[in-house]
């Protein structure tokens, strides 16, 4: 059976929903551990990829494609967490810069969404070239943020 959501009462999900993602950083130490979490997860399977890029580990198309897509997801994620007023003291390694440079920042974090969705990409085709060209690019992106942005 179809079931139909009328258009009020998606704008209402949508209006609802988008009021919980602003609560939740009523606090600046919830966006701060928010968007720590989401880097961790980041870290966490971009690491796995990593072991596999260097011939640590050995290669799985599907384990390697399921990190890429959690990558790709995650860098998604964590950008308005960063931009929280007085999230940038404390326990935190960003730096209030980003907040400052706003456009720099999303422009960063906008290449590391485009590098990992390529490299999703390239997971997919499971050409392992393509694969190692794409994660490279992608490891940049990482580093030039956190190198710009972090203490
Ligand atoms: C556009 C900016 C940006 C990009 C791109 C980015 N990061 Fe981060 N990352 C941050 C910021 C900001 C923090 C610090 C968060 C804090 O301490 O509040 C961070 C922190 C981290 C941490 C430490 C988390 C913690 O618990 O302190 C890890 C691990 C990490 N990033 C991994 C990665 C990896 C791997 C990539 C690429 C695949 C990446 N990041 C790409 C901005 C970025």
């Amino acid at each position: 059976m179809h079931y139909k959501i009328k258009p009020l009462t998606l704008i209402l999900i949508l209006v609802v929903t988008c009021g919980v993602a602003w609560a939740q950083f009523a606090k600046p130490e919830d966006a701060v551990s928010y968007r720590k979490a989401v880097m961790q997860v980041i870290g966490r399977h971009f690491g796995q990829m990593a072991a596999v890029v260097k011939d640590q580990l050995p290669y799985d198309k599907d384990a390697f494609e399921f990190d890429s897509k959690v990558v790709a997801m995650m860098a998604r994620l964590p950008w308005e967490a960063s931009l929280v007023p007085g999230s940038y003291a404390g326990d935190t390694t960003l730096k209030e810069k980003a907040l400052k440079d706003r456009d720099g920042f999303l422009a960063a974090a906008q290449k590391f969404e485009d590098a990992s969705q390529e490299l999703l990409t390239a997971a997919a085709g499971g050409d392992r070239g393509a694969i190692k060209s794409k994660f490279g690019a992608t490891a940049k992106t990482c580093s030039a943020c956190h190198k710009a942005y972090r203490k």
